[in-house]
Order: structure tokens, then sequence, then C-alpha cells
């Protein structure tokens, strides 16, 4: 070799093999450190120690690892052995909204920055993993934790759960994307055995966890609690070691769902990495030295101290837990972190102002300008009441939270701002003590409405602020919701007062959709979301025009609940066992038509679409340009779009995939590209969305692939999946 070439490799190699040593670095560490370790010391860093962190081995200098939920806040301290709150006094945090806020956003710079804050704050208070984001999809509009998660289209999901695993890892704190895999519901959530083709499965309800694994790069997952193919998901050979581990690549670890584990020989063999929240054989799960019982505890020490397994597994399992810790806690950056700021206050506004959506705003009732001197009436208990705290594992000691009321008076100095209760839903909240409230009104149910309809008579502006809360059955984990239509006689009231005020605005407070027969009375309606620290000022921002609102829904609103997929026992809640402690087996019969793949299917026409939300101006879509009408690797798709009203304001511009021409029953259009877009007024920009073969495919059991058939395609592009504006047909 020439000698100044052999010179330049000379220099270049060691470089170019110390560039991508990151990687390599941790490897070498994890071998160097698992080498050294005694057996008692690889069982311990498996499984927990406490009720949120698992053990390190101080002798080798790994310390423990600490979890902690959620996917818009960190929780609270809970004591060692307890859910209990440990009632410290440093540990209030900023409150996010809520990820279907953020999926309502289509913002994928905004999912990067919430992970980036939320990060932020884990890192400080010594986290290396945060429990979220959760992303399973919306099949039933009932499902308790629907607000947790980012709605029923799996391509939203998974572009918006990327950069938010993206952001949160940027702090070197573990996202753990939940709840891994076919969490949909939670009645019966720790029994329910899901049945599912594989076309289904891995077309909408692996896709986001794929992408949060293939593009966020996620360092952890966490099992669900349901059952896939008759075993627990927390231990699952198909969903973890042939899809997850196998398939996908994942080198996490997956941790378990609190309580997911229930043998240790599944355990062993199915994945699971690190074993949390288990109470093991009847042991009371609060006793002491309850964690040498964990399945993965002694009894897995026992097993292969009698030559009964191997340790094989075992060290598989330390590899990813000692992984996980050299990316997190050991990683070496001396990176703080920081908590309650200015600037993350600031993130959680700009998050949620981009993810209110103006659902209907007609005769110009929206905007109110901020130097209104009138009198504006505010209704509804959701205006005054706290909703960071409830909701379960997600619920959060909020340093602040500014009420819709508070916003609202804050946003119009000159406004004579009257409240209202107008109806009393639940006015405390049990079981969180490290922060509770109880806004109880004694008047009776006749007084509060009486005293609303008096109030709004000689008003200039009413805004009603309704809707579910975080209480049980309502957006709560564990259970779900009883009922479709909005709770506490709100549609009676909401009726009434619409009669009386032609110019009623109501603000809907849910993580899910709901009824509204009445919206034919009422001329403006935004869904707010739980909006977190920076509610009222939000929601403001909003009313105000400050912000024009850009968001779009995330999910179908169906007029009724009979126009759901859901049609037997069988679909939800599934088929009750014999025995009570059995296992409730469930079938996902509609396949993959959920939310707007089944309304278009069956041309039923919603309440509100997917992708629906209106802005205080108006966006004109030019011709559809594309790279190629051939899909070879990929094809460009450009959609000039153009400001043409007089405030400015965000545009989603999103992209339908429609198979013309397929052998198999296919979706009348699947979202597979968006764009969000600022315009100034007149302003016109040209928004470019790329497609690939995958885009155009369905997946194909028999083959166990995906399959992009050949022939016509169309793309439909608009502003939402019922506002087409332009088309273009390609050809596989
Ligand atoms: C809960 C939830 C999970 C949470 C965990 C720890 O049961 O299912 O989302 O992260 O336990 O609180």
């Amino acid at each position: 070799m020439h000698s100044i070439t052999a010179l330049v490799a000379s220099l270049i190699l060691p470089i170019a093999s110390s560039c991508c040593s990151k990687q390599d670095k941790i490897e070498k560490r994890v071998d160097e450190l698992l080498s050294q370790m005694t057996l008692e010391e690889k069982i311990g860093i498996i499984h927990a120690q406490s009720k949120f962190s698992s053990r390190g081995v101080p002798r080798l200098g790994i310390p423990d690892l600490w979890t902690d939920d959620g996917p818009h806040g960190v929780r609270p301290e809970t004591l060692w052995d307890a859910w209990s709150s440990a009632l410290q006094s440093n540990d209030s945090c900023t409150v996010y909204p809520s990820l279907t806020c953020l999926a309502a956003t289509w913002d994928r710079d905004l999912a990067e920055l919430y992970g980036s804050s939320v990060g932020a704050e884990a890192r400080y208070r010594k986290k290396a993993v945060l429990l979220g984001p959760g992303v399973n999809i919306m099949r039933t509009p009932l499902c308790g934790r629907n607000f947790e998660y980012m709605g029923e289209d799996p391509y939203l999901s998974g572009e918006i759960a990327a950069p938010y695993v993206r952001g949160v890892q940027s702090n070197g704190v573990a996202a753990c994307v939940k709840h891994y895999c076919l969490n949909n519901q939670e009645f019966k959530r720790h029994n329910v055995n899901v049945n599912v083709d594989d076309r289904t499965l891995y077309e909408i309800y692996l896709p986001a966890f794929e992408k949060a694994v293939k593009e966020g790069g996620a360092w952890s997952i966490m099992g669900s609690y349901n059952l896939y193919n008759e075993q627990h998901c927390c231990h699952n050979e198909i969903t973890i070691n042939k899809i997850l581990k196998g398939e996908w690549g994942f080198d996490g670890a997956l941790i378990s769902d609190w309580g997911g584990v229930h043998n240790t020989d599944e355990a062993i063999h199915n994945g699971v990495d690190l074993e949390f929240g288990t109470g093991t054989n009847g042991v009371d799960i609060n006793t002491k030295n309850n964690y040498d019982k964990y399945y993965l505890a002694l009894p897995y020490y026992n097993k292969i101290k009698s030559g009964e397994v191997g340790e094989d597994e075992l060290n598989e399992k330390c590899r990813r837990v000692l992984r996980l810790m050299l990316r997190t806690s050991m990683d070496g950056k001396y990176y703080f972190g920081s908590m309650n700021s200015p600037e993350h206050s600031a993130d959680a506004r700009k998050i949620a102002d981009g993810g209110i959506v103006l659902l209907k705003n007609e005769g110009g009732v929206l905007p109110i300008c901020s130097e209104s001197t009138g009198k504006i009436v505010v209704l509804g208990e959701n205006a005054i009441k706290p909703m960071a705290v409830g909701g379960s594992s997600s619920s959060l000691k909020a340093r602040y939270e500014i009420s819709f009321l508070d916003g609202i008076k804050a946003a119009f100095p000159n406004a004579e701002v009257v409240y209202e209760r107008a109806y009393q839903g639940e006015p405390t909240i049990e079981g969180y003590n490290y922060s509770h409230y109880d806004i109880t009104d004694p008047r009776t149910p006749e007084q509060l409405l009486s005293d609303a309809i008096e109030a709004v008579k000689d008003a200039d502006h009413v805004i009603f602020i309704g809707g579910l809360n975080k209480a049980v059955k309502m957006d709560c984990e564990g259970a779900d919701r009883l009922q479709y239509g909005l709770p506490y006689g709100q549609d009676e009231i909401i009726d009434t007062l619409a009669t009386l005020r032609k110019d009623l605005i109501f603000i809907n407070v849910s993580g899910s959709p709901v009824a509204m027969p009445w919206i034919g009375k009422v001329p403006a309606v935004l869904q707010a979301w739980y909006l977190g620290s920076e509610t009222g000022n939000a929601m403001a921002d909003v009313l105000t025009g400050s912000v024009n609102p850009s968001g779009k829904l995330p999910f179908t609103f169906p007029v009724r609940y009979e126009d759901c997929p859901i049609k037997t026992e069988a679909q939800y809640p599934g088929i009750a066992p014999e025995n009570p402690k059995g296992i409730w087996e469930e079938v996902y019969s509609e396949g993959v038509f959920v939310g707007y793949r089944w309304y278009e299917a069956n041309e039923i026409k919603p309440l509100f679409a997917f992708g629906h939300g209106l802005s205080y101006t108006s966006f004109e879509y030019g011709k559809i340009s594309l790279s190629s009408k051939k899909m070879h690797k990929s094809i460009t798709v450009s959609v000039p779009v153009t400001n043409t009203g007089k405030t400015a304001g965000a545009e989603v511009v999103q992209l339908y995939v429609s198979d013309r021409e397929s052998s198999v029953v296919r979706p009348v259009k699947e979202l597979k590209g968006f764009g969000k877009v600022y315009l100034e007024p007149g302003e016109k920009k040209v928004v470019k969305m790329t497609i690939t073969p995958r885009d155009l495919s369905f997946f194909d059991s028999a083959s166990h692939s995906w399959v992009a058939e050949k022939g016509e395609f169309e793309i439909l592009v608009g502003a939402a999946s019922d506002d087409i504006r332009c088309r273009e047909v390609i050809y596989l």
C-alpha cells in the first residue's frame, strides 16, 4: 500500500473505530461488568427492590436503577414498598398536556420538545427510566386510558412517539414505551386474552411500537398486563422474543408492568428483563423481603443452583439491564436536568396551544377580543377543577395548575368575568394524599342550574367548560367508562343553556370522544384535552385569538356509541370465563377496521372526523406534484398551501393512501403522511411528504410479510380525513 495511503489509513481507522465506539464502548463495558458479577448480583439486578427501583451492584460501581411515571410529568415519590406518597416537599413538577393533546398537535418537533422537556425533569429527579409514552391504539372510545395515548391511527401515533422518545433520551433518561401490546381496554386488563389476526396486529397494534423502537431508538419497552395467544404480554414468546427482539432487533430492556409477571418459567424464557410490582405467591405485596419472592428472584436463583436451568437467559437479561444503566444513570454525562423552570412552563403552554382543536365555530363566535369590557359568564365544574391529580399512575403533584377560569380572568382584564358551576360532578378526589382538593358546592342541582340561567341572561359571552375528568370510570386507569355520553346531566343543562344563548361556547375536557346530542344548537365547540400546568393560559390564548388553533383530532368522534366497530361482547369487553378468576376471551373481529377505517368502510358519518380541526383563518391547497408517478424506492408528494385569510395560522396537511385494486379488503384510505406548516396571511409554502412501498402495503399473514400489490393507488391530500382537497394517482 502506498506510504501516504498507509499513513492516512493508520490515522483514520482508529478514529473511525473510535467514532462509532459509543455503542461499542457500552458493549465492552457490559462484557466487563457481567464477567465480574456473581450469580446473586445478576439475579439482583433483574427484579425490583422497591416500588420503583431495582438493585445495582455497589461493589462494581453500578448504582440502583430508578424508574418513575409517567408520560406527562414526573410522578411524586412514593414510599419504598407502597403506592402511597412519601409526602416529600420537593417533588412537585411541571405538568405537560396529556398525550392525546400532543398527538392532536400533529407536530413532530413539538413531540421532541415535549420529550426533551419532561426528560430533563426526570433526569433532575435522578430517574433512569421515565415510564412513558403510552401508544396503545384507541379501539373503543370507552377505554379509561385513552387520554394517555395518541389516538386511533398507528401512523400518527408512531410519528409522534418516535420524536418524544428521542427527546426524553437526549437527557440520558430511557423512555419506556407502553403498554406492549394490545392493551386497549382497562376492564379486566390483567386477564383478557386478545385474539387478533396477524394482519391486524401488524397493521394496527404494532406500528407505533415498531417506530418507537426503530426510529425513536427506545431503550426500554413496558410489557402489558393482558394476554395474547394465551400468554401474558410481559413474558410472551411471540410478541417479545419473535417480534420485538427478533424481527425488530430491539436491544433495550423489556420491563414488566407492575404486577405483570405471573410465572418463573415463562419469565425466564419469554423475554422479560426486569420484573416490577409483583405480589408473588399470595404474599402481601407490601411485606418486607417480598422482593426475594419475585418470580425472577429466589425461584429463578434456585432453578439455576439446582441445574434445572442454565445461565444463558439470565446473562441476556443482565446484558440488557446493564445496557440500560450504561445508557442512563451510568452514562457519565454531567447533565443535571432541570425542574419546574419557566422554560418548561413555556414548553407545556406551547404544546397545549398547538393541541387545542377548534371543532366548530359558526357565526364568528370565536375569538373573543381580549379588550372586551363586557360580561363573560364561565360555567361548568371543569372550569375550576384540578386535573393534574387523578387518572391513577399518571397522576401528578403540580407545582401549579392554572384553571380555565383563572386563565380566562387573566386574559380579559377589562371584562367582568362571572363564574357559575351549573352542575356538580365529583367535587373531591380520593386516594391522592399528596394532592387533593374539595370543591364541593352546597347548592342543589336545581339551584346550580337556575343560578347559571340567571347569570347568562345579560352576559355578552357564555363559555361552558364541561366534559369528563380524572375520576374512576372516567378518564382514569383501571376501569373503562360506562357510557359514551357526558356525565352529571350535562347534556340537558347544555341544551337548556343553548336554547337561551344562541352564542354558547362549549369546551369539552376529555381524553376520549363523547356524544354531543345538542351540537346543532351550539355554534362554537373546542376540544380541550387535559392541558396541564398551563391549562387556563393556553385556552385563553385560543379564546382571545392570540393563538390561532391548529390542533387536529387524533381520533374520530362518532355520533353515537352504536356507530363504533364494537358490536359483540366477544369484541368488547370479552367473553367471561366460568371461573371469575379465569381468562376473558376477546376477539378483535373488526380487524383493521378501527376508527376512521371503520366509519369510512361502512359510510357512517361521524360527529367530527379523524384529522378534523378548524382555524381562525382559511387555507387553500394547490395542485399536487409528484417526484414520480411510479413507485420505486419512494415518491415525494409536494402540495402548495396558501393562507387565504387575514390571520396567521398553522395547517396540518394530511396525506392518505387508497389502494384502488387489491386482493384483500382494505380501508378506503389510510394516513401515511402529514406536515404542519405555519403561514402568515397570504403566504404560500410547499409541504413535502415522502411515501415508500411500505406505505402502500398491507400485511400478508400467509407470507408473514408486507405486500404492496402492483397497480393503481390514489394519493389523497387534505385538511382532514373528510376534507380532501386534492388527489393524484400513482402506480406500483
Ligand atoms: C401501572 C400502569 C403503568 C405504570 C405502572 C407503574 O399499573 O399500568 O402504566 O407505569 O403501573 O405505576
